[in-house]
């Protein structure tokens, strides 16, 4: 048969759009603003409130290709032929429009007719008491009553009691005409066995199931169906498992192909290509690992997908299979392409992250199973202290533990868990905060807005780490930012009737609950009016850090691409750090880059803007989320004209002008794959230019050029340091040899060296000169030294005062062997024809003898 996956996609929707549905586009794998379900697990969801009468459908008829994600029995996933965590489910959808007759007559000709299914290889269960399907198919599909299957199972809802709309439902079924592993020939769909596969799934819509359990009836009767893509692609590709199909054999494959353990068990590709569609798809929405709700769910994914990885030693790790997925399936859906490089970094950095602590987490494993051996139970509170300290997902223990018969025991692990959860509700979190009694009123943060207010203590604490003179101030409202999100937290003053104190940080001590480290005298007792004020002038100057950082992130990701995401940040009034995901070094060219482009949008006096969304919207619209942060529902948007949007909580400047401009101090890396860019912004950076300037200045004065000269003259100074240092270990090397060839002759009390190197050049000569002078003479009397064509003589002082010169001896010695000469009485340099130079120590030693002949 020609077609495949995606083509059967495409005939899906242009069947039923032929038939007068309106295609929708896929909606997210996070339902939006349904706290009731955790994902998106069946075409229907997104359409519950059409189906309720909450919402009015944009039409009566719908159609869709839905992404969905169900992790119900993830051990499950790269065992079977069939189990997944992300599927796509194909759907038709009638919002009290059609209803049972239209909707099995339309699944019955699209298997049929559109993909060619042979109709003697289908059968159709019903609930027994529904005879209008009964008839239905019996009229549609012409079939005999053994192929229509009563079956009292045949009811579909949400979930186990999950509330939302359900009713009565139909499933068609396909023969794979296998001998069915249950050993009877006439098995029918219902039998556990594996002849029969469950294609589609036609729900009858009647009821709406309440929160209280009751089933109400619908507004309207409703139709609501869902195959399977990879399922039905299976049966019209003829393979016998849906991760032979199209749409997950070039993956699988993909993964097979980098194994570098030819042992490895071949569920392990199975599991990394399920696991990494479903997370690359998760991360894509939104989600991002974390250790509760979705975040978590990722998280499992990503570790579980990582262990088989690791087993199967995988190169590039899973998220070399992210690309292979976005060409496979980023077509229809293009959220893959746009957000490839984040993808691939989320899944690198919990890939990472999970294999530090692994190794230690799986020995430890090893070790507890064992001890326990084979037919036991590992208890709750090992289970936790492997999910707790090494970080391994009690799933992952659980599926090991079962590969050696031990099991685990789950409520002891859930017990220990609300324990922590407890432990850490009513700890103190911050900078080793030891608070012995954590207040439990939380403080209302007024400081987005106002930066003075008066308000009440709640209570006071002595600051046991800060010691005497130093309390923790809880107060009922506060302007103060209390140290989150890389920015530091804020300090002032607080001033009440009969005294006053210095804040000098604020911090969060427990969810929600803000601590002013105050010193004072005596603190304000609880009950007490206080004029609360934050230092506004350091305010701003976090602000246009905090407000930097987020302008430099997107010019990071303009220049370096979409992967260059946040990692961490400072941010303080001095300065900031920011922390990114990259592989290399930044070149000076992508530093300056990053800086002009973050200066540019500084410029451009972006206004910013705050809303709050919920946080599936605030993805959509491109806000950028941090790695390791969770959000509750509703998110902080900053955003910057559009231009930098991130979700953050911090306090930022009213328009990215105010920033004034950003110079970028370096760049280094600080861990795998991470880097961290230290900035000034505002008066900082001016400072840091001014005292820049100064010092170049300085440097200009010393070296007596201009600033602009300065880089020219250093630059020089620095080869002839460079020559010179290489000429001192030219001499180092050979001049103790060189030097011990001179001779020295006395002429009256007039002591000369004479050294004559035939081939050395005049920077030797120089070289030689000093040496000789020094070394051999002591400082005194005439050194002599001749090279190729050119000599030096240097001359003591003593020597000088009585009247020898060097530049006398120099033109002497010039004279005679037919060259010129010159220098001071002290040091003269010159030059000599090559046929001549027996000439030079006559000349000299005559100018020597016969006294004082002026040249
Ligand atoms: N809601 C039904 C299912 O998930 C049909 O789409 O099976």
């Amino acid at each position: 048969m020609s077609v495949a996956g995606p083509d059967i996609r495409t005939a899906f929707a242009s069947f039923f759009q032929k038939n007068g549905h309106l295609l929708l586009s896929s909606a997210p794998l996070v339902p939006h603003g349904d706290r009731s379900l955790l994902f998106t697990v069946a075409g229907m969801v997104p359409l519950k409130a059409y189906f309720l009468g909450q919402d009015t459908s944009p039409a009566g008829r719908l159609t869709s290709c839905q992404k969905c994600f169900r992790t119900e029995d993830l051990e499950q996933v790269g065992f079977t032929a069939r189990h997944h965590t992300f599927f796509e489910m194909l759907g038709n959808f009638s919002i009290g429009d059609y209803y049972k007759d239209e909707a099995i007559a339309y699944a019955f000709s699209f298997l049929t007719r559109d993909l060619g299914l042979d109709p003697r290889r289908l059968a159709f269960t019903i609930h027994p008491d529904d005879e209008v399907a009964r008839k239905a198919w019996k009229k549609v599909a012409a079939v005999g009553d053994d192929r229509i299957v009563p079956l009292s199972e045949n009811f579909w809802e949400m979930g186990k009691g999950l509330p939302g709309p359900c009713g009565y439902d139909s499933e068609l079924f396909w023969d794979t005409e296998k001998t069915c592993s249950c050993g009877r020939s006439n098995c029918q769909p219902g039998c556990d066995g594996d002849r029969w596969l469950e294609i589609w799934n036609l729900v009858f819509m009647e009821f709406d199931r309440t929160q209280d359990g009751t089933l109400l009836p619908l507004p309207r009767p409703s139709i609501d169906t869902g195959m399977g893509l990879e399922r039905i692609t299976a049966v019209v590709e003829g393979v016998g498992s849906n991760f032979d199909t199209s749409l997950l054999a070039p993956l699988v494959q993909g993964f097979a192909s980098r194994s570098a353990n030819p042992d490895a068990d071949s569920a392990a590709w199975r599991v990394c290509a399920d696991h990494v569609r479903g997370a690359s798809f998760l991360v894509a929405d939104g989600v991002l690992p974390g250790n509760e709700g979705r975040g978590y769910v990722l998280r499992r994914l990503i570790r579980r997908a990582a262990l088989f990885a690791r087993r199967a030693e995988l190169t590039g790790g899973l998220a070399a299979g992210v690309g292979e997925l976005a060409s496979i399936m980023g077509e229809a859906y293009p959220e893959l392409h746009e957000r490839q490089a984040f993808i691939q970094g989320v899944i690198q950095t919990e890939e990472m992250a999970f294999a530090q602590t692994l190794d230690a987490g799986m020995s430890r494993l090893d070790q507890l199973l064992a001890q326990a051996g084979s037919g036991a139970t590992l208890s709750g509170q090992d289970a936790f202290r492997l999910h707790d300290t090494y970080g391994l997902p009690v799933e992952v223990t659980v599926e090991l533990a079962r590969q050696q018969r031990v099991a685990v025991d789950m409520a002891g692990f859930q017990e220990e868990l609300s324990r922590q959860q407890e432990r850490s509700r009513s700890s103190a979190r911050t900078q080793g905060n030891k608070v012995s009694e954590v207040p439990s009123a939380t403080t209302t943060f007024v400081g987005y807005d106002q930066l003075e207010i008066d308000t009440q203590v709640i209570s006071v604490l002595p600051d046991e780490v800060a010691g005497q003179g130093h309390f923790l101030v809880f107060l009922e409202e506060s302007p103060f930012y209390a140290e989150a999100g890389g920015q530091v937290g804020d300090s002032g003053t607080l001033r009440w009737e009969s005294g006053s104190a210095l804040v000098l940080d604020t911090t969060y001590v427990a969810d929600k609950v803000r601590a002013h480290h105050v010193k004072a005298d005596s603190p304000p007792a609880p009950g007490t009016r206080v004029t609360a004020s934050v230092d506004a002038l350091r305010r701003a100057a976090i602000a246009r850090h905090h407000s930097a950082t987020h302008l430099l992130h997107k010019a990071l990701r303009e220049v370096l691409g979409e992967s260059a995401v946040q990692r961490g940040s400072y941010v303080g009034p001095q300065h900031a750090t920011f922390d990114f995901a990259f592989a290399r070094a930044l070149t000076e060219s992508e530093i300056e880059r990053v800086e002009e482009t973050t200066n540019s949008a500084i410029r451009a006096n972006y206004h910013r803007s705050v809303d709050l969304l919920p946080i599936g919207e605030a993805r959509r619209k491109g806000a950028v989320a941090l790695f390791g942060e969770r959000y509750g529902e509703t998110v902080r948007i900053v955003d910057f004209g559009g231009w930098a949007m991130e979700l953050c909580g911090g306090t930022h400047v009213a328009d990215s002008g105010n920033i004034g401009c950003v110079f970028i101090l370096g760049e280094q890396g600080i861990g795998q794959g991470v880097r961290r860019i230290s900035m000034v912004a505002g008066d900082a950076a001016v400072a840091t230019f001014r005292g820049n300037h100064r010092r170049l200045r300085e440097v200009a004065s010393g070296l007596r050029v201009r600033v602009e000269e300065v880089p020219e003259r250093v630059a020089l100074m620095a080869a002839r340091l460079r020559e010179l240092e290489k000429a001192t270990r030219t001499g180092d090397r050979g001049a103790q040899a060189l030097l011990s060839r001179a001779t020295i002759e006395e002429h009256g009390d007039v002591r000369l060296a004479v050294l004559d190197i035939p081939d050395a050049d005049s920077e030797l000569v120089g070289v030689l000169t000093d040496g000789l002078f020094s070394e051999r003479m002591h400082g005194k009397g005439v050194a002599l030294v001749l090279g190729k064509e050119t000599l030096a003589i240097k001359v003591g002082p003593e020597e000088v005062s009585r009247g020898v010169s060097a530049r006398v001896l120099v033109n002497a010695a010039a004279a005679a062997a037919g060259g010129k000469g010159g220098g001071r009485p002290e040091f003269g340099r010159g030059g000599f024809e090559s046929g001549r130079r027996a000439g030079v120590p006559a000349a000299i030693r005559s100018v020597l003898a016969g006294e004082k002949v002026d040249a």
